[in-house]
């Protein structure tokens, strides 16, 4: 339905299925997912889930489901492109529209461009004020005092916007509209409307989005003029929680190295890729929003997190870390030690101890259980009320964890070292460990319903190894592996969407699917489960093969006791002896 390209796809990969159907059905947080009643068919108790990763709804007890278009054709009972508009209008998203209101549409591209172009003069602007004027030789004195040279001024487009107040309005008013210089933030208007320039005395720091068009400003005080630093408002071409500082140039290390370290400001990010290390983003502020962290789900799963060493940073840390983890990643944290006195950022230690230094530290950034253990004996752990406090700090994190056995693991390794002889919270810990908060109870005759283990894994990995879904749907139709399988329906629509070179699209694939079918893929897709591995898709074709010999040799027997004189005995009797072999071979 959402063809790669149209509009609709478009609108598919910016909206937010939670937010849509939030809009109809009271949701809960629960784990990974959301869930609440059904709209669809009456229940007192939720089995209704919806997957904010995989953008996809199901209901375990009545078996609807689907994406988001799927959704509101349900609910409003329209047809295909009344529900793209409609997704489309409740996230804010804009899209041409069709007939009378193409003209509408069209300005607003229209006007996106203007704002990227009037961006792109604004930028080439205060990096001709930073080289060439008074003021600017003072801003290059200041920025030669933080470290930074020619070369790296240039590299990452840092200018100067001077004081006076209109040095960058008089530049730009003679061609741009007074209502689209307010809007793109580079003007204010006073009381009296009369428009000003919004950083003045300020170093720019140009923000690029992912494709590299430079969308907003970030403008740190010379002095100490607060605030410190002052970016670009929320505009058409820029919104702040959808966008990481630096993605534009990281992202090919990211991938290539998958995993990124996450900083907290613009000269960190500067001071980390300057010596080399590309793979580094700002989230730009003390928070991390779930946005940016989805944005950066598409390039890894792998974070190493290196906020500022104090109380600001710390809480960042810990509020971003809950982000990370339920969105699936792999989080370790970097905590650097004081230079001297000065606790410092990653700016700060680079530029006093060396890049050496900071990628050794890099590579030995704990995982953040570790981290939070440390924090935690920080605490204060002297009576059982202390550390009960501590292990209610600790408590939600556990939960966290998708793993049981993993989970299990650091509760046992946090009650040593916090020296917990206290059963009660022995208790809790072990408690918390042993059920991942929220995590939705599906009823078992449904889980068990249909399907083996490596069936059902090998779907998932149809369905959501991007790295390898090609090359195991080809093995899979060479060797006729998932033909007789209970769930071979399902095996035959995923392989030839993944033979097609399509994004996975399982919602397009249950569409054609039967009723037990669509139900049963559904539920595997909301099955909790690891990343899959190349690895583990080699072991779980293997035992694909040997059941499949197994079958066969039940078969080959068969046809010998049937017909023990007949003219094919030889033949039949050679296949068992194959099959016999093989199967003593992989045991
Ligand atoms: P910091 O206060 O740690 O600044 O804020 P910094 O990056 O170390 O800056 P220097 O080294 O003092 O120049 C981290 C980030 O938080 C955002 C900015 O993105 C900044 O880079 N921030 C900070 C603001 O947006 N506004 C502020 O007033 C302060
Ligand atoms: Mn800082």
């Amino acid at each position: 339905m959402a063809e790669a390209g149209s509009v609709a796809e478009r609108v598919k990969q910016q909206a937010d299925i939670v937010r849509v159907v939030g809009e109809y059905v009271r949701l809960k947080k629960t784990g990974k997912n959301y869930s609440g009643l059904c709209p669809f068919h009456q229940e007192k108790t939720p089995s209704f889930t919806v997957s904010p990763i995989k953008q996809i709804f199901y209901c375990f007890g009545c078996g609807k489901g689907g994406d988001v278009y799927n959704f509101v054709m349900d609910m409003e009972k329209c047809e295909f492109p009344e529900a793209v508009k409609l997704v489309a209008e409740k996230c804010g998203i804009s899209i041409p529209r069709p007939k009378e209101r193409s003209a509408e549409g069209r300005k607003e591209s229209l006007e996106r461009g203007v704002l990227v172009e009037m961006h792109r003069e604004a930028q080439t602007f205060f990096v001709k004020q930073l080289e060439g004027t008074l003021e600017g030789k003072a801003a290059r004195a200041y920025l030669e005092d933080r470290g930074l040279d020619q070369d790296a001024i240039s590299r990452f487009g840092i200018g100067y916007a001077p004081s006076g107040g209109d040095a960058l309005l008089r530049h730009l008013k003679a061609k741009y509209p007074e209502k689209l210089l307010v809007e793109s933030g580079l003007s204010s208007r006073d009381q009296g409307g009369k428009l000003f320039d919004r950083f003045r005395r300020r170093i720019t720091f140009p923000i690029a989005n992912e494709s590299g068009k430079i969308v907003a400003f970030g403008c740190r005080a010379l002095g100490d003029d607060q605030p410190k630093y002052l970016n670009s408002p929320e505009s058409p071409i820029y919104s702040k929680s959808n966008l990481l500082y630096h993605l534009d140039r990281a992202k090919e290390g990211i991938r290539r190295q998958d995993f990124a370290i996450l900083v907290e400001g613009y000269m960190d990010a500067i001071a980390v890729a300057r010596v080399g290390i590309s793979n580094v983003v700002a989230s730009c502020g003390t928070s991390l929003a779930e946005q940016q962290i989805k944005l950066l789900s598409r390039f890894t799963k792998r974070v190493v997190v290196n906020y500022d060493p104090d109380a600001a940073g710390q809480s960042a840390t810990e509020r971003s870390l809950s982000l990370l983890l339920e969105q699936d990643f792999e989080v370790r944290v970097l905590v650097l030690p004081p230079v001297g006195d000065k606790k410092a950022d990653p700016d700060l230690y680079i530029r006093e101890k060396g890049a050496e230094e900071y990628q050794k530290r890099l590579k030995e950034a704990p995982s953040y259980v570790d981290y939070l253990i440390a924090r935690a004996r920080q605490m204060d752990l002297s009576t059982g009320e202390a550390k009960s406090r501590a292990v209610n700090f600790l408590l939600p994190y556990v939960q966290k964890i998708p793993n049981r056995i993993l989970r299990s693991e650091w509760a046992t390794r946090i009650a040593q070292q916090l020296r917990l002889e206290e059963p009660v919270l022995r208790a809790a810990l072990s408690k918390a460990a042993a059920e991942r908060r929220g995590a939705l109870k599906l009823q078992p005759e449904l889980v068990a319903r249909a399907g083996k283990p490596v069936e059902r894994r090998l779907i998932r990995m149809l369905v959501e190894a991007e790295g390898f879904r090609r090359e195991l749907a080809e093995r899979l139709e060479n060797a006729r592996l998932y033909h007789g399988l209970e769930t071979e329906k399902i095996f035959a629509a995923l392989v030839v969407a993944s033979l097609s070179g399509q994004p996975a699209q399982a919602t397009e694939v249950a569409a054609i699917l039967e009723e037990r079918d669509r139900r049963l893929l559904f539920e595997i897709l909301f099955e909790e489960a690891s990343e899959p591995t190349w690895e583990e898709a080699l072991s779980c074709i293997e035992t694909l093969q040997q059941r499949q010999a197994e079958q066969e040799l039940a078969e080959v027997q068969r046809s010998i006791e049937a017909n023990p004189t007949g003219p094919g005995l030889r033949d039949l009797l050679a296949r068992k002896q194959e099959l016999m072999r093989r199967l003593a071979a992989a045991r």
